[in-house]
């Protein structure tokens, strides 16, 4: 695709609702023109070619992910320090009456607080965990499908590619089936204020929503202290950082939260949009069919031309450049995964869905270095395990001809389609 020469960078507004629905000539034009952009309506700087989203990604001194207390200096989360780690009584008893100041862990701060966290999660998550986990997905699609089975069409995305994500997670952190829909409208939540175009209620509405969801899950760390299980969140609430010290409520409470957010959206859409992807090359679902052993492949591949974190939040932390541009302290810097995604110099014929594309894995959809997707195994393995059934069970996949166009949900982080129909022809 080229960008339309008659349009200037300073004519789209990132913010509008059109230019994130089809943002791809947006991109081209911005890695083109300037992969360093200073935005006029939002003050924002947009990096958005592969290689210089690296470079501000390696230098995380520089570009911080301490954003969330950019954003809400007086009120926002809280950074680490040792007094949170003193254990309060009756929280630790899982009784909640106000509740607790979030901690900023992995996702919104730079070492060495967050490599504290990030080793401690990183336990909960470590590859045997995840390899032990492949049956239990498969039997959870298998599940879901049934409920659709034989059926000529499907609602993809709400019947099978969220509540898979969400029933793998929602299980790993003991949360039982009947208490799935309300863990939902937690995700959903925080999902919509991370979108940062909530308005003052909704924002209300989420606060409330954290402090139930902060209620609820006190309960259940509590619980797995005392008996542990085999899940993640026993092996997290259990694990001892190197001076021996477990996390603490507050801290366990974070992270979770920031599990829930990062681990089902995400998911789902990748899952989405893949589908809707195969439903357009009929040829590419042939191929997996008849040999599934392509299937990883086409899944990095889905996680390149979709990149579901189509951005992601930095702070400058002091004057800096990058690529000849000046950028000062404290200034809000959006790292363009999606935009580096189609990098042409690093990508040749970028928007072409090529499931053979010898270099797919080298996309950024999970970001790089030392904040890399703590779930990216746990995420490849559902979206495996999604496609292979998918694909031994379905002939054919269509996007229905009356079916309305195809959109994502406005979100300036995230990108997810709000609904996949697809037509089905079973094998
Ligand atoms: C296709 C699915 C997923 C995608 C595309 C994705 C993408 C990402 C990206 C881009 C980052 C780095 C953010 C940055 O650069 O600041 C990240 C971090 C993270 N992700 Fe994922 N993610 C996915 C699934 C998951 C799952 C399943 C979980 C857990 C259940 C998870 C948990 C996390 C956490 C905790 C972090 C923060 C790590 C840190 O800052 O050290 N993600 N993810």
């Amino acid at each position: 695709m080229t960008a339309d020469p008659a349009r200037s960078l300073e004519s789209y507004n990132p913010f509008d609702p059109a230019v994130q629905e089809d943002p791809w000539d947006y991109y081209a034009l911005l890695r083109r023109e300037a992969p360093v952009f200073k935005d006029p309506h939002t003050g924002l700087y947009m990096v958005s070619s592969y290689p210089l989203v690296l470079q501000a990604v390696k230098d995380w001194e520089t570009f911080s992910n301490r954003f969330a207390a950019a954003m809400a200096p007086s009120d926002g989360p809280k950074a680490f320090d040792e007094a949170a780690l003193e254990p309060d009584e009756q929280i630790e008893q899982g009784i909640l009456d106000q509740p607790l100041v979030p901690v900023d862990t992995m996702l919104t701060a730079d070492p060495p607080v967050q490599k504290r966290y990030r080793s401690l999660v990183d336990k909960a998550f470590r590859l045997k965990r995840v390899k032990s986990l492949h049956p239990r997905i498969r039997e959870l699609a298998e599940e879901l499908l049934a409920a659709f089975e034989g059926d000529s069409r499907v609602e993809l995305r709400e019947q099978f590619a969220v509540p898979l994500p969400l029933g793998v997670i929602a299980e790993q952190l003991g949360v039982p089936r009947e208490h799935l829909p309300v863990f939902k409208k937690w995700s959903d939540g925080f999902v919509a204020q991370l979108g940062g175009m909530a308005s003052p209620e909704e924002q209300q509405k989420a606060a409330e929503l954290i402090f139930e969801f902060q209620r609820y899950f006190a309960k259940i760390v509590v619980d797995r202290r005392a008996a542990p299980r085999d899940d993640i969140i026993s092996d997290m609430v259990n694990a001892a950082d190197e001076r021996g010290q477990p996390l603490n409520m507050a801290e366990s409470l974070s992270i979770l939260q920031q599990l829930l957010v990062a681990g089902n959206e995400t998911t789902a859409s990748t899952i989405s949009e893949g589908a809707r992807l195969f439903a357009e090359h009929p040829d590419a679902w042939q191929a997996i069919r008849e040999d599934p052993s392509r299937i990883p492949n086409a899944v990095e591949e889905i996680l390149r031309l979709a990149t579901p974190t189509a951005n992601m939040w930095r702070v400058t932390t002091r004057d800096t450049e990058l690529a000849g541009v000046a950028i000062p302290q404290g200034a809000m810097v959006m790292l363009r995964y999606a935009a580096a995604d189609r990098d042409e110099e690093v990508f040749p014929d970028p928007d072409r869905f090529d499931i053979e594309r010898a270099n797919a894995s080298e996309h950024l959809a999970f970001g790089h270095g030392i904040h890399f997707c703590i779930g990216a195994q746990l995420a490849k393995a559902e979206l495996v395990n999604a496609f292979q059934l998918l694909s031994e069970r379905l002939r054919s996949i269509r996007i229905p001809a009356d079916a309305p166009p195809l959109e994502h949900t406005p979100n300036i982080l995230l990108r997810g389609l709000k609904s996949l129909p697809l037509e089905l022809d079973w094998a």
